[in-house]
């Protein structure tokens, strides 16, 4: 990844947040999922009214690029805020961690956290989720 690639993942991730459906909290969050082949899924977070039924963004991108037939994720970026003001970032949460871990190398797959096109972090998903329970858990 370049920081062409990087700048054009949080361009797409800061896009998302517009279509975020966040009746209840108000925080956006928006997702672009970078596939290994260089294609990307953009995913926004949708709330619900019984609130469990909640998708966090990252779940919604994964969701989209899997139910495509995709499998090989290199990258994710993540933004969000309180009405889409971005002030820190916003990481994501345990569930959406698991899911990553079902579908990426832990040494590899990088999640960009950022504010800004200036101000971003990269993370290895072990950074994230260390000891995780995954796949090849159950071979
Ligand atoms: N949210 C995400 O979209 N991703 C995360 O990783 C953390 C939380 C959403 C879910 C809910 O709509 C709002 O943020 C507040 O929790």
């Amino acid at each position: 990844m370049d920081k062409k690639q990087i700048e054009e993942m949080i361009d797409l991730a800061i896009g998302q947040l517009d279509y975020s459906y966040v009746p209840y909290s108000g925080f956006r969050v928006g997702a672009a999922l970078l596939t290994k082949e260089g294609r990307i899924y953009k995913g926004c977070n949708i709330e619900n009214a019984a609130y469990t039924p909640t998708n966090c963004a990252e779940r919604t991108a994964f969701f989209k690029a899997v139910s495509e037939g995709e499998r090989n994720f290199q990258a994710i970026c993540i933004v969000g805020g309180k009405d889409g003001i971005l002030t820190e970032y916003a990481a994501p949460c345990g569930v959406c961690r698991q899911v990553m871990m079902e579908f990426c190398n832990l040494d590899t797959f990088q999640i960009i956290l950022a504010t800004s096109r200036e101000q971003y972090d990269i993370f290895t998903l072990k950074e994230l989720l260390p000891l995780g329970f995954g796949p090849d858990n159950l071979r």
